[in-house]
């Protein structure tokens, strides 16, 4: 059995107004009943395949990830809380340390998108020989632009069919060498996901951020547990430096291999993302909530307990909350990062 773990760390700032720290991207459902969490924990929920998952997650959205969950009939294993995030390789220590040595562990973000389940399964497949001989595994996708915001894979030489050594990670290149790779052609975007034992895992984590590794152990020695809600000790866990599985192991692992995979991934992070994936009507409009559009089109317009008015305009996301409005040209999705910053300044 392949044990899902589901990172829930960020606060998705992209998608103000929103997404806000108390209720990050994760737990929004922006593409449509459903929240990211609970699709994420929709997509490993084979009985023959996958056990129950275990959720790493900041301690002030356990109580909301605990409900979303039960609410969609999903039984966590754990929800581990972190008292302060440190970034998500001490995260899926935590989880390696909860999890049995053995497991295969399917760590998956908690706010992506998957629209061929199917062949994420089949990659999955394709993988589990190779985690069974202790090697770390990436799921490849395919980038169809020079994105900074994603770590870039070389891809070396087939070890099974479907399954490749991974020549080269390079976590979030600039520019430059962004478009390099993309013209090489032999590179995929890292989506994210990843698939290890946990033993594997712990290892690496011994050699290459080892008081990571201590101060994990110490933390999960320490933990108290409350039902499903494991809460590792507070200042040991405080204790480790904050870095991310791309930069503390898989830069720097031998035994990494990757499996190009098409399953019509996206990370979401940002309007425009979100506009591009869901489903248009016929003009081209992304509607949620109360909207009346008139004359308008190739627009996402979102009112959030408030009513969306427009007439004749075009190519514009607009999104309301009770207490926020937001409008930008679509293309232009990226600068809301300066209007959060700017907002902090203010506060
Ligand atoms: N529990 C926990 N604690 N989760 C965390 C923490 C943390 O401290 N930090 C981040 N996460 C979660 C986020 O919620 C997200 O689901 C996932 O871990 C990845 O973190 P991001 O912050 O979104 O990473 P990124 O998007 O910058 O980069 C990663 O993902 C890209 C694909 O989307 C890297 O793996 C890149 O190489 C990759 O291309
Ligand atoms: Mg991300």
């Amino acid at each position: 059995l392949i044990t899902p773990v589901i990172l829930s760390g960020g606060s998705g700032t992209r998608l103000w107004p929103l997404s806000r720290s108390k209720r990050p991207k994760q737990l929004l459902a922006l593409t449509g009943t459903e929240t990211m969490l609970q699709m994420t924990a929709g997509r490993c929920v084979d009985g023959g395949r996958f056990g129950k998952p275990i959720i790493v997650t900041n301690a002030a959205h356990a109580e909301d990830i605990g409900a979303q969950l039960t609410a969609s009939g999903f039984t966590p294993a754990a929800i581990i809380t972190e008292p302060a995030g440190r970034n998500t390789a001490p995260a899926i220590a935590l989880a390696a340390i909860e999890a049995n040595s053995d497991a295969a562990l399917l760590v998956m973000p908690s706010d992506h998108v998957i629209s061929d389940v199917p062949a994420f399964h089949a990659a999955i497949e394709r993988a589990l020989p190779l985690v069974a001989e202790g090697w770390l595994v990436t799921f490849g996708i395919t980038p169809d632009a020079p994105d900074t915001g994603f770590g870039y894979i070389q891809r070396g030489e087939e070890i099974v069919a479907g399954v490749q050594r991974v020549a080269a990670f390079v976590e979030k290149p600039d520019r430059a060498r962004a478009e390099q790779y993309l013209a090489q052609g032999n590179y995929s975007w890292n989506g994210g996901i990843f698939l290890f034992r946990a033993d594997t895992y712990l290892t690496a984590l011994e050699q290459y951020a080892p008081t990571m590794a201590k101060a994990a152990h110490a933390a999960m020695a320490g933990a108290t547990r409350d039902g499903a809600i494991v809460a590792p000790e507070r200042e040991t866990f405080l204790q480790s430096p904050s870095e991310s599985i791309d930069y503390a192991i898989m830069e720097r692992a031998d035994q990494v291999a990757v499996v190009p995979v098409e399953m019509g991934w996206s990370d979401l992070g940002s309007w425009d993302a979100l506009h591009d994936i869901a489903e248009r009507d016929v003009d081209g409009n992304v509607i949620h909530g109360d909207v009346v559009a008139i004359d308008t089109s190739h627009c996402l317009i979102r009112g959030e307990g408030v009513v969306v008015t427009t007439v004749g305009v075009k190519d514009l996301i607009v999104v309301a909350t009770r207490d926020a409005v937001m409008i930008l040209p679509r293309g232009s999705s990226q600068e809301v990062k300066r209007v959060v910053e700017q907002l902090k300044t203010r506060a």
